[in-house]
């Protein structure tokens, strides 16, 4: 049961989590509930202050989460029973993310409240007509907020299913390595199009892992440590950069890119 006050830490790539988190911080907030919201990827885990109860919100990719989304949880300290959810987006399917975080955390110490994870449109591969993603957000929002209300009330739980997921779990964690491997990075790059790109550096503001370079006035250099979050490309005003999964070039944002530029 939460009756305290919540350190929320979140990342968002393309703003699905945002609008989950924020929906979650709203339903507590009208219950009384003091509630902090920390962009993870500008957040120290080991400064997290253990009197509270600790929020954890990210979006599924490949199967589980993130490298840099994993490595701020394995970063997290030893705790003596700190109170600690988790919930996360997705298109469709996960299985490598319960499991083994509820794991993680308990071996350190934490007590798992809850978890819950919720579909949301989808921000990669193919990007469905904007009236299909409403409805899926609309749906998804609501399952936010009766999770919100079961974590309030005591009754949400947090499932493991062992070999299953710790088997979801080391297959995505050697997927995630190999997206991370110099040759995926110099092979399927984001690729910037340098006649539409207009300079304007939102890209090099939005990236949470640093990937994105401009040096005085050139154009913006994408390195090789993309996370393929896809804010980027989602963000750019002027579509320069194209993901070469997305069919047709699409791209998919659930909000708008000031969202995030305003928080930093
Ligand atoms: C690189 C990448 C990998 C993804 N992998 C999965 C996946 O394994 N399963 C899934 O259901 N969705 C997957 N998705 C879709 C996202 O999890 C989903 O759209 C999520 O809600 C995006 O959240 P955000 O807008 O907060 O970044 C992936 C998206 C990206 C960009």
């Amino acid at each position: 049961m939460i009756n305290d006050k919540i350190d929320f830490y979140y990342f968002s790539g393309t703003g699905n989590t945002y609008l989950v988190v924020h929906k979650m911080k709203e339903v507590w907030e009208k219950h009384g509930l003091k509630v902090n919201l920390f962009p993870l990827e500008n957040s120290n885990p080991e400064k997290i202050n253990l009197n509270n109860v600790i929020g954890l919100g990210f979006p599924v990719a490949e199967q589980s989460t993130y490298h840099f989304v994993w490595d701020f949880i394995k970063r997290l300290p030893e705790s003596p029973g700190t109170a600690i959810f988790m919930v996360d987006t997705m298109g469709s399917f996960s299985g490598g993310i319960v499991g083994p975080l509820k794991k993680l955390l308990t071996g350190k110490g934490y007590h798992p409240l809850g978890a819950c994870e919720i579909i949301m449109p989808s921000n990669i591969f193919y990007i469905a007509p904007e009236k299909k993603c409403q409805e899926k957000i609309e749906k998804g929002l609501l399952k936010a907020e009766h999770y919100a209300l079961s974590l309030l009330k005591g009754t949400a739980r947090w499932g493991r299913v062992p070999l299953i997921s710790d088997a979801m779990y080391l297959a995505s964690i050697f997927g995630l390595a190999l997206t991370r491997s110099r040759i995926n990075q110099n092979l399927l790059p984001l690729t910037t199009y340098y006649d539409l790109c207009q300079k304007c550096r939102i890209c090099v503001k939005l990236c949470p892992v640093g990937n994105r370079k401009i040096e005085k006035n050139e154009y913006p250099q994408h390195g090789l440590k993309c996370e393929y979050c896809l804010r980027c490309a989602s963000f750019c005003p002027y579509n320069a950069i194209k993901c070469p999964f997305n069919y047709k070039g699409k791209t998919y944002k659930a909000v708008e890119a000031r969202v995030f530029l305003e928080r930093k």
